[in-house]
Parts: C-alpha cells; structure tokens; sequence
C-alpha cells in the first residue's frame, strides 16, 4: 500500500492489523485495529510521528524505503503497539532522535534499550520546528501511562493524540465513515484502557478547547475530520449524566441464579430502570466495560463455589475494581446450597469504587416466593435512587 496523504506532505504511513483478536492477552479486538503513523516532511525537517507495532514493522520500513532522511521520530507514548518499530526506524536513520517527555525517553530506554544520546526531551507547549511545519507538544499524563504527550502540527491544524480519540478498529477507510461504528469501537476502547483515568482525560479535553483542530489523527483506527464528534462522546463517557441503567454480570451454575437473574431483570424493566445483562461464561470482557462507562448501578450475580462467589464473577468484580467506573450503587444477588461468603467476599474486592452498597438476595436453592419479593424490593429501591438522582 502506498503512504496517504492528509494534507500536503503529511502522510499516514501506518499498517492496519485486520486479524489481530486481543491486546494485552486480555482485551478482545472483534473489529482488529490499525497502528497509524504519520509522516510529516517540512521543507527543512521530517519527522515520524509514533510507529507501528514491532508484528507490523516492515509495512512501516515499506513507505520509508524512499524517504532518504528523518530527523525526528515523535514518541507521544512509549507502549510498544506505538513504539516497538523505533529500533528499527533509528537503525535506518543514524542522525534521527526520538523526541518524547523526559518521562517517556526512561520508559522507551528500559522497554527498548534505546541509547539515551538517541533522545531528544521536551516538555509541555515545547516547539519543533521542521521549516514550514511547526509540531507542538502538549504534555497530557495518563491518558493511561504516565509519560504520554499530544503532537499538534500548527500550519494544517492537526493533533496527533497517539491513544486518546482512538478506535480498535481495521478499516479501509482514512477518515471516519460511519460515526455509529466508531462510536462503539472508541468507546470500547475508552472503558477499556481510560476510564480509570478519566479525571486526567477531563483536564486534557480542557487543555485541547484553547486550540483549533481541523483533523484529529489518532494512532488506531481513522482519523476524525470532525473532531466535535470524538470529542463531544468523550465529554459524555467523562462526565456526562449517568444513565438509568444497572449492569448485571453474572453466572449460574444449576440454574438457581439464572432464575433469580431473569426475575430481577423483568422486575427492573417493570419499574422503568434499563439493564445489560451479561453472562460471563461467554461475554466479551470489552463489552461489559463499555456498559459500566454511563451506568450508576452494578448487581452482581453469582452461585456460591467453595464458600465464595464463582471465579468468574470475582475476575468481573476485580475488572470493575480496576476500571473504577462512576458507579454509585453496587448489590449482589444469587444462590447458595449451604452458606458462604459470597456477599462479603464480593463487595471486600471492589474497595475502588465509592459506592452504597444496596442489600444482597441470595436464595438458599432454587428461589422461592420471598425471594423473588426481595428482589422486588431491590429493583424498587434502585428504581427510586435513580428516579432521586434524575438519572433518565
Ligand atoms: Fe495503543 Fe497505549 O497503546
């Protein structure tokens, strides 16, 4: 494939992965995703804005095959779908330097043993000037590491912000085709890998307001070339007034917690709350994540195994832990054969979210009648705090 022009002597120089399944040996990728780089050629300097993934590295040594110099590789982030191919770009450029935060050249040194004489360091609103081209640096730490930057390239107002805006997703097309697609596959990956660190992503949306961007060219999926669409849904994942949703991930085992589940669920939709049931023996872990994104409510369904909730359950609750969405009620409903520790164990590994926790049903067995008039009561109960908090 050849370079594509975004505007003149900028160039996407990327390698789209269209079968690549997970990330991190953790996160589903159903739509594959694309590791975009960016060429940007002043007529005194070029500079490489962030690489490929190392799995991917000759597609970006393909379009440089008749690039006879580059002075700068931009290093937004140092994880390695971004990084991994700087050896290699740097082996074939022996005067380029890597241009990072001061932060980012000791991760991109330990992760990648790049000599330290090979960096250039720059802080927050630093310029490079490649002639006609200008790049400024926005330091913006924990989009989900901490030494990330933004790249704006001030002449084509074009901001290159690396995993911030971006999408998992392979696709033919440069530009954003179908907003609705996008949406979920960057929100996806919002909940996935950001949510924990959505007070940062607030201040760096702030940070962004103050400057005119025409193109937003992340480094996975396309690129926006209507920049008030990402970044209005990433005001709404950040801020925006919960929904009146609960979230019920669960598993049964025999049965018993199905039964309990199902009630509970007709008992919410009866009372008006929407729900997003998972059963965590097949669900796709990104596809709960992006539910706990706008939801306040989280009930848990789990069978009692070996005293304590069901493996499955408790890996859930850890993830919810660890993605501190803005969940304001947590419960826990479910079966047991002869005791347990089910509910305390639960709630005891989700210290993370600041939550009220709401009273737990658990039916010894097969649920009978007053159990399902329990969950009456919590459907209710939930019901009216979302109804309280105008949730709609
Ligand atoms: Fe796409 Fe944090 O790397």
């Amino acid at each position: 494939m050849k370079a594509r022009q975004i505007k003149t002597n900028v160039h996407w120089t990327g390698a789209i992965d269209w079968d690549r399944r997970l990330f991190d040996a953790l996160i589903p990728l159903p739509d594959g995703t694309s590791y975009n780089a960016y060429l940007v050629q002043g007529n005194q300097k070029v500079a490489l804005i962030d690489t490929v993934d190392p799995t991917m590295t000759d597609a970006l040594m393909s379009y440089l095959e008749d690039v006879p110099v580059v002075d700068y590789v931009i290093a937004n982030h140092a994880e390695q779908d971004h990084s991994g191919s700087i050896p290699r770009v740097l082996a074939k450029y022996p005067d380029a330097r890597v241009v990072s935060t001061p932060k980012g050249r000791d991760m991109l040194m330990a992760l990648l043993l790049i000599p330290e004489d090979r960096f250039i360091v720059v802080s927050d609103g630093d310029n490079l000037s490649l002639g006609d081209k200008t790049l400024e640096f926005i330091y913006a730490p924990w989009v989900h590491w901490p030494e990330t930057m933004l790249t704006y390239l001030r002449e084509d107002r074009i901001l290159f912000p690396c995993d911030l805006f971006g999408s998992h997703l392979a696709s033919a097309d440069l530009y954003v085709a179908d907003e609705g697609q996008v949406y979920e596959a960057a929100k996806r990956y919002y909940a996935e890998i950001m949510m924990p660190f959505r007070t940062s992503i607030e201040k760096h949306l702030e940070k962004l307001s103050s400057y005119q961007i025409d193109i937003i060219a992340p480094s996975h999926g396309p690129l926006h070339n209507r920049p008030s669409f990402i970044m209005e849904a990433y005001r709404s994942w950040v801020s925006g007034p919960p929904k009146n949703v609960v979230v019920l991930p669960y598993i049964s085992m025999h049965g018993s917690t199905r039964a309990m589940v199902e009630y509970f669920v007709g008992a919410l939709i009866e009372k008006g709350v929407g729900v997003k049931q998972f059963n965590l023996a097949a669900t796709d872990i990104g596809k709960l994540a992006m539910a706990l994104v706008d939801a306040p409510t989280l009930v848990i369904g789990t069978p009692t195994v070996l005293v304590g909730p069901h493996p499955k359950v408790a890996y859930a609750a850890f993830l919810a832990n660890a993605l501190r969405p803005r969940l304001e009620f947590v419960s826990v409903i479910g079966s047991y054969g002869w005791g347990g520790k089910a509910v305390e164990q639960l709630t005891g590994m989700v210290p993370n979210l600041k939550v009220e926790i709401l009273g737990p049903v658990l039916s010894k067995g097969f649920p009978q009648e007053g159990d399902f008039d329990a969950l009456d009561k919590l459907a209710t109960a939930i019901a009216e705090k979302h109804q309280e908090r105008g949730f709609a």
